[in-house]
């Protein structure tokens, strides 16, 4: 299966291509990668689905939002979170379904914070619940058995170190069960889930 991981080399997406190593995988990113794209940016979407021509399988595990302080932030800190994690993912489907195969399939990202958001994590928790009902839509719409499901991570125990301190009291997600609900989402054949894995 030719599988297009988008983010690939980060935290998660490089432990799902490890789980998915015997596909033809290309990895894609901004930077070290077999292919470049800035999912913030359209026509860089475009520009990476029409290289590959074909995909059986787009994984996107690339995008964050912004954190801070409620009563202060403003649009100029939510909208780079829009535009990426969630236009970028949303973008990825809307260009990337013309390169997909049938049967193929669409692996978007959201997280936790859509139904746990931490203190602080208003843009993110919308971003993430955005996304989810993007995919339960999107289900209905796509055309030649393509499906789509988002996997909604808890805190990654391997994201300990790095976002911890951003989520007292969450319960670390061993990353072989955040991995699973990618392989269950490409493999299996669910359609229109919310992969929570927390
Ligand atoms: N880690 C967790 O505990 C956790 C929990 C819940 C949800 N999530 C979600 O899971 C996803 C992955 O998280 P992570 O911790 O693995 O992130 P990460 O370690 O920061 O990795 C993100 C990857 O995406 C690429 N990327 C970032 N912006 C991009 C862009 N505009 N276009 C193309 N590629 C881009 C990065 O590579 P380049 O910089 O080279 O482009 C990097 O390889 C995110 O959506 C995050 O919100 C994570």
């Amino acid at each position: 299966m030719k599988i297009l991981i988008i983010g690939g080399n980060g935290t998660i997406g490089k432990k799902v291509a490890a789980a998915l190593s015997g596909h033809d995988l290309i990895i894609a990113g901004r930077s070290k990668a077999d292919i470049q794209v800035d999912i913030n940016e359209a026509d860089s979407i475009t520009a990476m689905f029409r290289q590959l021509q074909s995909v059986d399988a787009c994984i996107c595990t690339a995008g964050t939002g912004y954190y801070g302080e409620f009563a202060t932030t403003t649009e100029d800190q939510w909208m780079p979170g829009i535009k990426g994690k969630l236009l970028g993912q949303i973008n990825l489907v809307l260009i990337g379904k013309d390169y997909m195969t049938e049967g193929g399939s669409f692996t978007l990202t959201s997280g936790i914070a859509a139904e746990q958001p931490a203190r602080n994590g208003a843009c993110v928790a919308m971003i993430n619940g955005a996304i989810n009902s993007f995919v339960l839509a999107a289900a209905q719409e796509l055309k030649q058995d393509q499906r789509i499901n988002a996997v909604s991570p808890g805190l990654v125990e391997d994201s300990m170190e790095r976002y911890g301190a951003l989520f007292p009291g969450y319960n670390p997600v061993p990353m072989q069960r955040v991995t699973n609900g990618y392989l269950l989402s490409v493999l299996g054949a669910v359609n229109g889930q919310i992969l929570k894995v927390y």
